[in-house]
């Protein structure tokens, strides 16, 4: 980070291996089933889903039987604006996000009339973690001139105190068009996208010191020796991995435009620096190429987490449908904090209407 960049107000938290160590520690691991039980769980999760129109929204990320129930159910799989924008234009009475907690807050704040439904309320993410109300707010008045842009992997209460909303696949173009106004932002809360983005544009950005424990493993040193493996790879990465593995990267982008860079690009061997779930849908639709995970931290004490969101994890066929039967984990956000999170939230769908970024995502 260059000087302008540092942040003074780093909040000191339980390091991120300690984090991810404490979570799994306490979680159960996901049930083994039978092939089954497993259709048994499917045929009662669709004729669910449709005797009360509740419509399933999963991420790329989450286990790939949860993203074929979405798509033949007549729900959607995507990164997450998509799944805001899904959320928000379809006509379902219930909505279940099969994702992580903040995906399930922006469908609320969006959808304020539709329910909000979650396989398990603790899926939540370290981003959103590493950025509390109290001292992000304080941030904030401390920096009163910057525009304050924010990162959707956060709380409702911190989208809230933002001017801007933002996902990967748009926080480019959206400070791109802040800086051609001469605007100064202050960036919460992935220090990784951050330092891209204003690598990139050049924009005068204050940055928040947080980073996501799944893209924070993936390891330059490791990539450039795969590279001497697969000389010919392209390499895709998300945002949220270090600047060493960007730098490397034939493409960054969000979930939706990984895939659609698998999709055009000459190679055949493809390297992607993301969350494993991401290879479903990879290979669903480059059935023809060889997509191999970027290297992560090794065997050190996190490699439970490596390329695999702990959080994502959490989401299962089971507490799907205990959570739809029952209408429980339901997810509620204060009315006064949605009406005041809707409006930056509503702004980057409104720019990426404009920006004409579709459902499919802009790569
Ligand atoms: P996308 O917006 O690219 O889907 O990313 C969400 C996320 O949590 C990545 O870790
Ligand atoms: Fe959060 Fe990282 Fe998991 Fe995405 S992969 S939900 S950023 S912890």
């Amino acid at each position: 980070m260059s000087s302008k960049q540092t942040s003074d107000t780093y909040i000191p938290l339980a390091s991120d291996t300690e984090l991810v160590r404490r979570f799994l520690d306490r979680v159960d691991p996901p049930q083994t089933l039978s092939a089954a039980e497993e259709q048994d769980l499917l045929n009662r999760l669709k004729q669910t889903l449709q005797e009360k129109n509740a419509k399933l929204v999963a991420h790329y990320y989450v286990d790939s039987v949860l993203q074929d129930l979405a798509e033949a159910s007549g729900g959607f799989v995507g990164d997450s604006l998509e799944m805001a924008r899904f959320g928000h234009d379809c006509d379902a009475d219930i909505l279940v996000v099969a994702g992580v907690r903040f995906m399930g807050e922006s469908a609320k704040i969006l959808s304020p009339d539709k329910k909000v439904l979650m396989p398990t309320l603790e899926a939540t993410c370290s981003l959103d973690i590493a950025c509390p109300i109290e001292s992000f707010s304080a941030f904030c008045d401390e920096h009163a001139d910057r525009e304050v842009v924010v990162y959707a992997n956060t709380s409702a209460a911190v989208k809230a105190r933002s001017d801007w909303v933002v996902t990967s696949s748009i926080a480019l173009d959206v400070v791109e068009h802040l800086a051609e106004q001469g605007k100064k932002i202050l960036w919460a809360p992935d220090r990784h996208l951050g330092h891209y983005i204003q690598q990139t544009t050049g924009a005068d950005m204050l940055l928040w010191d947080a980073a996501c424990i799944v893209h924070e493993e993936f390891k330059a040193r490791g990539l450039i020796d795969m590279k001497k493996v697969y000389p010919e790879a392209a390499v895709l990465a998300h945002p949220e991995s270090p600047a060493s593995v960007l730098e490397i990267a034939d493409v960054v982008g969000s979930t939706t435009q990984i895939i659609k860079a698998a999709q055009s690009l000459p190679q055949m061997d493809i390297i992607v620096a993301t969350d494993q779930g991401i290879f479903h849908k990879l290979q669903q639709l480059a059935p023809q190429k060889n997509f191999i995970i970027a290297p992560t931290a090794g065997n050190d004490a996190t490699c439970r987490s490596c390329a695999n969101c702990p959080w994502m994890a959490m989401n299962s066929l089971q507490r799907m449908l205990m959570s739809l039967e029952a209408e429980n984990n339901e997810i509620e956000v204060d009315a006064q904090l949605a009406e005041k999170a809707m409006i930056p939230l509503q702004r980057m769908l409104n720019f990426a209407a404009e920006l004409n970024v579709k459902v499919e995502g802009k790569a």
